[in-house]
């Protein structure tokens, strides 16, 4: 077999948002494929990166407070904290704020420049005179040129679904600083997309360099016509300043995939790889080097157009494959707080799931197309539970029983040798060919049937055999033993099998049979001796899954639309929801009635593990109010003190009750929350101004 030497990527995460289970669709895709090319022997470099620039980020940053390299040193920190809990194992997860980053977009631009596919020119864009910003499109809103519905975004109406120039808005102003924006004229850089055309075309219909569905995508869109691309933005933005152009940046979409390098180059300097021969283009066509890029259907422009073309006319190697996958939904439905299916990666695994459930379930339904995936909740329970515990586990615990009471955990080397139970080896090299071909082309959905239907036969053999019957009879002992030897040889391979997708569930089995470190080539072989059976996997009580849906639905925030929702495939200038930063009038402020309350009655609320029930008297008039301060207040601390409401907020009825008003506390970037209170001679009622 060739070795193969393959750079893999994942999709470089936003530094301006949690990890959630949507992302993790990509992530898992990403890990079980580079684990089971691992398995086979190939080398595999498994680079990623969060994706720190762009107006979003800044943004972001200021709204919290903090310089953006704070945040992403802190989102950084997160989001790889998330994905080492789902057992996502990058040999690299690194930064697109960083100087290997930034020399090499700067190298590449410099080629881009020699090619001559750079020009500048200047365009007219709305600025927001108030923020002093050239404002993207998802951040001017306005009133649908089409159907006039109030508060759209700059590049498309959510209402009827048209797109536009955000110049077409009626009634147009920042989302930012709610300023009426002003068009406001300024130089700017484009790459000439559209002289790579011809090359774009070949390199498209390269066998297996894209998805079939991607290649009509790409069709729909060379037949649009590939128009020049904007690669630069102007100050304030936080990025790469533009060598030789004071005030002008790289749009973050220019040097994102650039991180890709980035993060390889910084694992090849600390582990002494040879990063040319995967990324310069004639070192990487004499040595046989692939890359490959795994993402989300909505990036597709930016990885099947922007990137290879760029990569070509700089002179470095193209994507030797682009796997796009499909969209999760919950329930069959997108992603949403209200309903508590916005789920992130640390809510999950807080809350107590195991991380391996989900792996498991997302590899079931993932198959090599584009099609979005379902996390239907009740079928994730069912699901886990009948296969892995049910059929896979189960295997294990059945036959180690015998094993141990009667043979000191023996395995039988004789069966398969004698060809005594025919049943078992028959067939099994088909499963191993389907269940191999079926992760090498990312249809795990097909590699996991085959392994459960191998499961069920294994535990009809062993119905059929009876061993507990066996066990009670003298001069059936070595029929026993064959019978529960086959039964773990099998669990064995099984282990094998689903190793790309369970790591830390094999790392258990592995330390039962006594074969630490399985890899394919361990198919052949046999345990020798199995250890104590420790329960390897329990099942999901569907408690817990309400539990995590309740707990994600908890939030005293009004309910906001993730902006992983709001994206459109070619607009990609995220924004994050930014409340108001801009000043408010002392009339705005008066509308706010702030009262001193006494908290006359403090309780815990079943199944919510942020709130309190608080009991408030404003003088007279008593409220019900629940408070996410439950981190940081016992019930029985809390109940005869003051503190501040605000006595006129809509009552928000929330999954345990209404909400009939708020109370003040400060946080900040570290842990702690601080209920305010007044100073003593205050009473319950008077109003705070
Ligand atoms: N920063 C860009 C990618 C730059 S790559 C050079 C980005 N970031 S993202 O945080 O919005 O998304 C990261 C990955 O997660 C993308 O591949 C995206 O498609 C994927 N997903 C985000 N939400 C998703 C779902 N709801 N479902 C499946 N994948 C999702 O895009
Ligand atoms: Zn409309």
């Amino acid at each position: 077999m060739e070795k193969r030497r393959i750079l893999v990527t994942s999709a470089l995460p936003y530094a301006n948002g949690a990890i959630h289970l949507g992302h993790l669709v990509g992530y898992t895709q990403t890990d079980i494929w580079v684990r089971y090319q691992r398995m086979q022997g190939h080398e595999v470099h498994y680079c990623c990166a969060d994706d720190t620039h762009g107006t979003p980020i800044m943004l972001r940053a200021e709204q919290d407070g903090v310089t953006p390299e704070q945040l992403i040193a802190r989102m950084h920190a997160e989001h790889l904290r998330d994905f080492t809990g789902f057992h996502i194992e990058f040999d690299n997860y690194y930064s697109t704020h960083s100087d290997e980053n930034r020399e090499i977009c700067y190298e590449i631009f410099r080629r881009l420049v020699k090619a001559d596919l750079i020009e500048k020119r200047p365009i007219e864009q709305y600025f927001d005179p108030v923020k002093g910003l050239f404002l993207p499109d998802r951040f001017i809103k306005g009133e649908c040129p089409k159907c006039h519905a109030k508060d759209q975004y700059g590049d498309a109406c959510e209402s009827c679904g048209s797109t536009y120039a955000p110049t077409d808005l009626v009634n147009p102003y920042s989302a930012i600083s709610g300023a009426i924006p002003v068009r406001k004229q300024s130089d700017h850089y484009f790459f000439k997309l559209g002289q790579c055309a011809d090359f774009l075309r070949i390199w498209t219909r390269g066998v297996g360099t894209l998805q079939p569905e991607a290649v009509n995508k790409l069709d729909e869109w060379f037949r649009a016509g590939l128009t020049d691309w904007d690669i630069s933005r102007d100050a304030p933005y936080f990025g790469f300043e533009i060598p030789d152009a004071p005030g002008k940046y790289f749009y973050v979409w220019l040097e994102a995939p650039i991180g890709y390098f980035a993060s390889f180059k910084n694992l090849c300097a600390r582990e002494g790889i040879d990063y040319d021969a995967f990324t310069d283009r004639i070192r990487s066509r004499d040595e046989a080097t692939e890359m490959i890029h795994f993402i989300g259907k909505d990036i597709l422009y930016f990885h099947a157009l922007f990137w290879p073309a760029v990569l070509e006319s700089a002179a470095f190697r193209t994507p030797t494959f682009v796997f796009a996958h499909g969209f999760l939904t919950v329930n069959g439905e997108k992603m949403s707080k209200s309903r508590g299916t916005f789920i992130t990666a640390e809510s999950y695994l807080k809350q107590g799931l195991n991380p391996e459930w989900l792996r498991y379930y997302y590899a079931a339904k993932l198959g090599p197309t584009m099609e979005d995936i379902d996390l239907s909740l009740d079928d994730f329970v069912a699901r886990v539970n009948s296969d892995l515990v049910g059929k896979y586990v189960n295997i294990a615990s059945r036959a180690s029983t015998f094993l141990h009471r009667h043979f000191d955990g023996d395995i039988s080397q004789a069966a398969v040798e004698t060809g005594h139970d025919n049943v078992l080896a028959a067939g099994v090299q088909e499963i191993e060919d389907e269940v191999r071909e079926a992760y090498n082309a990312r249809d795990y959905g097909r590699a996991v049937r085959a392994v459960m239907r191998y499961a069920d036969r294994i535990n009809q053999y062993f119905d059929a055999n009876k061993p507990w019957e066996l066990a009670k009879r003298q001069d059936d002992r070595a029929r026993l033993h064959a019978v529960c030897s086959e039964a773990i040889a099998a669990f064995h391979r099984m282990t094998i099998f689903l190793k790309p997708v369970l790591p830390a569930l094999a790392e258990r089995a592995e330390k039962f049979l006594g074969t630490p470190g399985l890899t394919w080539h361990d198919l052949g072989r046999r345990p020798a001796q199995i250890g104590k059976y420790d329960h390897l996997m329990t099942r999901i009580d569907p408690k817990q899954v309400s539990a995590l849906v309740e707990a994600n639905k908890e939030t005293l925030q009004p309910t906001r639309q993730p902006h992983s929702q709001q994206r459109h495939a070619q607009h990609q200038e995220h924004i994050v929801e930014t409340t108001p930063g801009s000043p408010i009038s002392a009339d705005d402020f008066g509308k706010v009635d702030l009262r001193v309350a006494k908290i006359v009655q403090a309780e815990h609320v079943e199944g919510a593990d942020k709130l309190l029930k608080l009991t408030l008297d404003l003088g007279g008039e008593t409220r019900t109010v629940f408070a996410g301060i439950k981190a940081a207040y016992e019930p029985a601390q809390l109940v005869g003190r003051l503190t501040v409401a605000v006595a006129n907020l809509a009552p928000r009825k929330m999954k345990f009750g209404v909400s009939e008003g708020m109370v003040l506390a400060a946080s900040g970037e570290g842990p702690g929350l601080f209920l305010l209170s007044p100073d003593a001679g205050a009473s319950p009622g008077m109003r705070v101004k």
